[in-house]
């Protein structure tokens, strides 16, 4: 009786411990917050999950979420996103990575090109949110234009209101990882402020160097287990396509 009582307490605590290691929301020691001073950037290139992916891998980038932004109609959704673009919105370290390598990347991911006339979900745009993104924009663009004699569609416009798309398309790649998702306790907030989310989401994806990838995973206070599973992902999954 005794012995069983005692057998029980221990049975439960070790179900407990399993349980809440498995549940836990926001885990400590996972590096959600991340309070370097930062600037936005905000870019339309087609399929949003692609960009996502893609900036989120990039060193110095610190978060994204993705959106609706760039045209006028109030509280676009993906059903209906009306005169809206698709968007990646960026939280970068400009002592990091500075606004002209953005632009580069920009320049060189987009999934229909800057050239073909594309529906406007998915035009080409760059939201800028200062004079200096906007005077470097507009610079990029001239010199696309010496290249391209047919005319670029890129649309450069100020930043106006971001309306962030629903949960399920927020690190698109990485909801296809429940071990992942589970691990960071990913909530509808998380999905577009984590930092290891943002990381993640993009190595999983096989986007990123080796040398950032082993950087990151020091950092972002992951079980081994949840490490190694990124590293396999990130190897298996390099060089192949991001496009949706
Ligand atoms: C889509 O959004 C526009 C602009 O807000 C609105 O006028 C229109 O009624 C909406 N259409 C549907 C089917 O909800």
């Amino acid at each position: 009786m005794c012995e069983k009582s005692v057998l029980s307490l221990f049975s439960i605590f070790n179900i407990y411990f399993v349980l809440s290691y498995i549940l836990t929301r926001n885990m400590p020691g996972i590096l959600h917050d991340i309070n370097e001073p930062c600037q936005k950037a905000t870019f339309g290139m087609g399929c949003f999950w692609a960009n996502d992916a893609l900036f989120g891998a990039t060193h110095g980038v610190l978060r994204t979420r993705v959106g609706y932004s760039g045209g006028t109609s109030p509280n676009p959704t993906y059903k209906n996103i009306s005169d809206h673009t698709e968007v990646t919105e960026i939280d970068y370290d400009p002592s990091k990575i500075s606004f002209g390598e953005l632009l580069d990347l920009f320049w060189a991911n987009h999934e229909y090109g800057f050239v073909t006339p594309i529906k406007k979900q998915y035009a080409s745009l760059i939201l800028y949110h200062n004079n200096e993104q906007k005077e470097l924009a507009e610079l990029s663009l001239k010199k696309k234009l010496i290249t391209y004699d047919s005319k670029i569609t890129t649309e450069i416009l100020p930043a106006d209101t971001f309306y962030a798309a629903e949960d399920y398309h927020q690190k698109y790649r990485l909801q296809q990882h429940p071990l992942i998702y589970e691990t960071l306790g990913l909530t509808s907030e998380l999905l577009q402020f984590s930092h290891a989310a943002t990381k993640l989401n993009g190595y999983v994806a096989g986007v990123g160097s080796k040398k950032d990838l082993e950087k990151d995973l020091a950092e972002l206070g992951l079980p081994d287990v949840v490490a190694d599973y990124v590293r396999r992902e990130w190897r298996e999954n390099e060089g192949g396509t991001l496009y949706c």
